[in-house]
């Protein structure tokens, strides 16, 4: 049954519930002049101590693995450039951003778990495949099933009936969200992300993430989310509401060629990394 609901009105009337904060809108426009120097950057953010606290823990943990210890945002920036520290605090201040979820519809704890293991499974990925700008493939797998957030939030009720008919029919969730609402967390998710003005890469491997082909542009970063979330899914690193594993599409080697017996390494990485970010990032919002 088809319920007329319009993605754009959930996605307008949900900026109000979680936007971004400032510190990272300030941040954002900062990377756009040339001439913002790693001081400046070091002076918004010291307008969030909260997050700036939160990033120098996750930038001194083994996740980067970084020899000697970054005790301030301007050496941060001199070792990792001002992109991926911009990137760190998108991470950190979306965590932030939907920490007040309604706990009884899932459970947050397994959905960031999951949001966060997938955000590391592609960064690994990404490495692998010597991409440029790793975090962005972090950031995308963090924030791939963002549309479910804007389910449970916005729509509450009808996530309930959702998620008991996934279980019932023993079908994959993202399929009864389109039957039951029109659309699926894939393309509300989008949605928001083109609101918030992130970029198209991550517009796009958010909104193709469960089919990797449909994807014009951008098909290595839509074709390392699916697989990171896949993966994530069977080694039951959280759940962000599925029951069943999602079927890896294969023709996603034909884009990104990542042999065989790279995968044991490739879990080995997943498995310490892991551990490390999700106490790191989650911190208090748990
Ligand atoms: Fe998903
Ligand atoms: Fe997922």
């Amino acid at each position: 049954m088809k319920k007329k609901l319009s993605p754009e009105k959930i996605v307008n009337g949900m900026l109000k519930v979680a936007s971004l904060p400032m510190v990272y809108v300030k941040i954002s426009e900062a990377l756009k002049n040339p001439n913002t120097s790693n001081k400046d950057f070091e002076i918004i953010l010291s307008d969030d101590p909260a997050i700036t606290a939160r990033v120098l823990r996750l930038v001194n943990s083994a996740f980067y693995g970084f020899p000697s210890q970054i005790d301030t945002i301007s050496k941060a920036i001199t070792i990792m450039g001002q992109q991926q520290l911009h990137d760190i605090v998108f991470a950190c201040s979306f965590v932030n951003a939907f920490k007040n979820l309604p706990q009884d519809v899932v459970n947050m704890e397994s959905f960031w778990r999951h949001s966060i293991a997938c955000g590391i499974a592609a960064r690994i990925l990404a490495v692998y495949r010597r991409e440029t700008n790793v975090e962005r493939y972090f950031i995308a797998g963090l924030i791939h099933d963002i549309g479910r957030l804007v389910i449970y939030t916005e729509l509450e009720e009808m996530a309930r009936e959702i998620l008991l008919n996934a279980k019932e029919s023993g079908q994959l969730l993202y399929k009864i969200e389109q039957e039951e609402l029109g659309f699926n967390h894939a393309t509300l998710g989008a949605l928001l992300l083109k609101n918030w003005k992130l970029p198209d890469s991550l517009v796009e491997a958010v909104a193709n993430h469960h089919k990797p082909m449909t994807a014009r542009r951008y098909r290595n970063e839509v074709g390392i989310i699916h697989m990171a979330d896949v993966i994530c899914h069977a080694m039951q690193y959280g759940t962000s509401g599925d029951n069943f594993v999602p079927p890896l599409n294969k023709k996603i080697f034909d884009i990104i060629d990542i042999p065989a017996e790279a995968l044991s390494p490739i879990l080995d990485q997943l498995s310490i990394q892991n551990n490390e970010a999700v106490n790191f990032i989650l911190g208090d919002a748990a």
